[in-house]
């Protein structure tokens, strides 16, 4: 169901109504929908930075990578272990980081073979991302906004997505309904362990995260989805590379070591841990 209703203002917080090229408030503010179809819901004040998230380059490499189906295994994960009580009643969803969107899209079409009917919005800070993500699915919409502060209201979702992301925990819960669902999925202790042996001397050792929980959410169900897949060419190796953090955090003599290989093994190890908005948490 594509839908840009039930949006707030990222000035003023008040509701956003729609007409065919642009979402207005009540106080005057406008913003046009780009081409594709996508809102840019992000006012340059809140903007740390000119091109905020990923850049282009690393849109374009994640789009290359993801779209081989390596981590197909990570969306069938989702999609098996999204609590079914859950699914009844056409589930609003947000991707909050959605990147080019290849999860809300391949879930979307999960959830149509199996006849679900939903609502799937995705924000990402980046304008790439949400050009690239608005022309791949025209079944769901999307925003350019932040996580940080959401421009939609209080309890508009019954279940927030943050997938290799960054979590704003307050702004989840506030947008969530009650007993609302949200799903983290993060890199484990072996994901991609090959090549970060090739790019640093050592690798850091793995610190587990939420290991004391998140206030405001109970743990419902914790999974890890572990397998191995190998890249047969330098160009793919290039296009993992560039869509992960290692892109600027590794050394130059480790980025040289990574450009001489012409295919490596690597293992998989990716967490998804589904949490609950608990009762009686406060909308802000
Ligand atoms: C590692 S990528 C993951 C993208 C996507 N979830 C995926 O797994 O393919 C992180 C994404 O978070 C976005 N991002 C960074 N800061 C953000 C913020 N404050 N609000 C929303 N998105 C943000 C980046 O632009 C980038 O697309």
């Amino acid at each position: 169901m594509l839908t840009l209703e039930n949006l707030s203002c990222p000035i003023d917080s008040e509701p956003l109504s729609r007409d065919a090229a642009s979402l207005k408030c009540k106080n005057g503010h406008t913003f046009d929908l780009a081409k594709t179809g996508y809102v840019n819901l992000l006012p340059v004040q809140n903007k740390r930075s000119k091109d905020p998230g990923d850049n282009k380059l690393m849109v374009n490499a994640r789009q290359s990578f993801l779209n081989q189906g390596y981590y197909y295994s990570v969306v069938e994960a989702i999609f098996s272990s999204y609590p079914e009580d859950a699914l009844g009643d056409s589930p609003r969803i947000l991707d909050a980081g959605c990147g080019e969107g290849y999860y809300l899209d391949k879930l979307g079409e999960l959830f149509q073979i199996q006849g679900i009917v939903n609502e799937r919005i995705g924000l990402d800070i980046s304008k790439w991302a949400v050009t690239a993500a608005s022309k791949r699915d025209k079944t769901a919409s999307w925003i350019v906004g932040s996580n940080a502060s959401l421009p939609m209201p209080n309890e508009r979702f019954d279940a927030v997505l943050c997938l290799f992301g960054f979590p704003v925990f307050k702004e989840f819960a506030r947008v969530l309904s009650a007993n609302g669902l949200l799903l983290l999925v993060e890199s484990g202790a072996e994901h991609l362990i090959e090549l970060r042996r090739i790019l640093y001397p050592s690798v850091h050792e793995y610190k587990p995260t939420y290991a004391d929980g998140i206030e405001g959410f109970e743990l419902l169900c914790e999974q890890v989805e572990t397998y191995q897949f190998s890249l047969a060419s330098q160009q793919e190796i290039q296009n993992l590379l560039v869509m992960t953090p290692h892109i600027h955090k590794a050394s130059f003599e480790g980025r040289e070591a990574v450009k001489q290989l012409t295919s490596i093994d690597l293992t998989a190890d990716v967490k998804l841990r589904w949490y609950r908005k608990m009762t009686g948490v406060e909308s802000v």
